[in-house]
């Protein structure tokens, strides 16, 4: 390589010890058992420690990757640590970890068949394998896209563009509308406001499923222009499974699409117990079930797959004289089954952990989560000052200490995550606040858990 910019480029000896220095980072990183939980850090200590490192000259590496391990990389909680118990954390699997920088290493295109047939055939192996375990027909296909956001948008915008193409020569209603439920996650919110239509929420029954007949009841209050029901598969709060079955049969007498939001807890299905309570997934005219939550794998990615992948590339196939080559082709280009087109092959990471560990190890993961869960409700339960806000389902554990207000929940959750014990941030269920463990990583144990209980009594 010539001229001064290819230093960047080629491997001369800065560059190769650079690589190693890096690469021995991210392998110590690794090591760590566990990783340093850290904490976030004031704009001021920031600014005063990781300023002015973009400048025209650079830092060179070595200074950079110190100001990252020094200062950055303390200042993020490591999501992957086993007392991370907030929002959903993730847990990756060391293949899939090691296997997301060869997907960087290697600079692999995942948008079309032409530029990347290898990564997309696998990460469409470990598409037709979750859509066997739903029950999804051989057919069904679709793609990985960022975040579960972003899957059931894409979802939506499939089952708008297919109403639409339905309505082919009749009146278009004035506004669209889907159906969702009161506990459903805030992304379908979001989604509702960048397609411009209206969101209706059905009541979650007291246990917090969303019923068949709450959908029809709700579809009574909508004149024209419903196009989609969106059941959830394991709510973010609880983790509760709305009543699939129900909700598949109400959309198939109102006649629209049925959509399930499986983000967090779809993966709840690989453990063979839970079969029964996903009854009526089989049905779904397209799911989401993100493998950066439950499914031990690296951020960012969710698996989003169409029981008609055609009617997706209907709707999302982008045209342009650049690209017709690509479109042309009548090859499987994930790149036209989302609202994205440039993509990292960001299914590989679970391809390549799946393929090394098996599927069974997925199911024992799982099934172990599931179980810790109860067994710390168990310990909850038989606590005098602390209450289940409700019975576990999944991984997901709510609950209250008694007398304790907002205050008291962030007073405590900043002195674990201080003292290095967990993170823990409240969250509240119809006004009054709560504690909430959401368990996905192998890693967290009972005694941990116990432990962090525990320090609630402390001062
Ligand atoms: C049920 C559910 N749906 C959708 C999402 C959004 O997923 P993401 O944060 O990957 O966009 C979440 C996130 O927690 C979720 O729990």
């Amino acid at each position: 390589m010539t001229g001064k910019a290819a230093k960047m480029h080629s491997s001369n000896a800065a560059t190769i010890a650079l690589r190693e220095e890096v690469l021995n980072y991210a392998r110590e990183r690794m090591a760590m058992d566990p990783a340093p939980l850290d904490g976030p850090q004031s704009l001021s200590y920031l600014k005063k420690h990781a300023a002015n490192t973009i400048n025209e000259k650079g830092l060179g590496g070595h200074k950079a990757l110190k100001i990252f391990e020094d200062v950055l990389a303390p200042a993020c909680i490591s999501t992957d640590h086993p007392g991370y118990l907030s929002f959903i954390p993730v847990a990756p699997t060391e293949a899939a970890t090691l296997f997301d920088l060869v997907v960087s290493a290697t600079s692999v295109y995942g948008g079309s068949w032409l530029e990347g047939s290898g990564a997309v055939f696998a990460e469409n192996e470990v598409l037709a394998w979750l859509a066997k375990e739903v029950g999804l027909p051989k057919s069904a296909g679709g793609t990985f896209v960022q975040g579960g956001s972003l899957g059931n948008l894409s979802a939506l915008v499939t089952a708008r563009h297919e109403a639409i193409a339905k309505r082919k020569g009749k009146k278009l209603p004035k506004r669209w509308s889907i159906i969702a439920s009161s506990e459903s996650h805030s992304s379908l919110k979001a989604a509702a406001r960048v397609m411009d239509i209206d969101i209706v929420l059905a009541k979650a029954n007291h246990e917090g499923r969303l019923t068949g007949q709450a959908v029809l009841d709700a579809a009574e209050k909508i004149k024209d222009g419903l196009f989609a029901v969106v059941a959830t598969s394991g709510t973010t709060n609880f983790g509760i499974v709305d009543r699939l079955d129900e909700i598949a049969k109400a959309a198939k007498q109102l006649g629209v699409w049925y959509h399930v939001d499986g983000a967090y807890g779809l993966a709840g299905i690989l453990d063979p117990r839970q079969k029964k309570l996903f009854k009526g997934v089989e049905k779904a005219d397209s799911f989401i079930v993100d493998p950066h939550k439950w499914l031990f794998t690296s951020f960012d990615s969710c698996a989003l797959v169409y029981r008609n992948p055609k009617l997706a590339a209907a709707a999302h196939t982008q045209h342009g004289e650049y690209l017709d080559t690509l479109t042309d082709s009548g090859e499987f280009n994930p790149s036209d089954y989302a609202y994205h087109l440039t993509r990292r092959a960001r299914g590989l990471p679970l391809w390549f952990s799946l393929a090394t560990y098996g599927v069974g190890a997925y199911r024992i993961a799982v099934a172990e989560n599931i179980d810790l869960a109860h067994k710390i409700a168990d310990v909850i339960r038989s606590r005098k000052d602390l209450k289940l806000v409700r019975e576990p389902e999944l991984s997901i554990v709510v609950f209250e200490r008694v007398g304790w207000k907002l205050a008291d929940y962030e007073k405590w959750s900043q002195r674990i995550l201080r003292e290095e014990l967990g993170f823990v941030t409240p969250s509240s269920h119809e006004g009054k606040p709560n504690a909430r463990f959401a368990i996905v990583n192998p890693r967290t144990e009972l005694k941990l858990l116990t432990k962090i209980i525990d320090s609630m009594s402390e001062k």
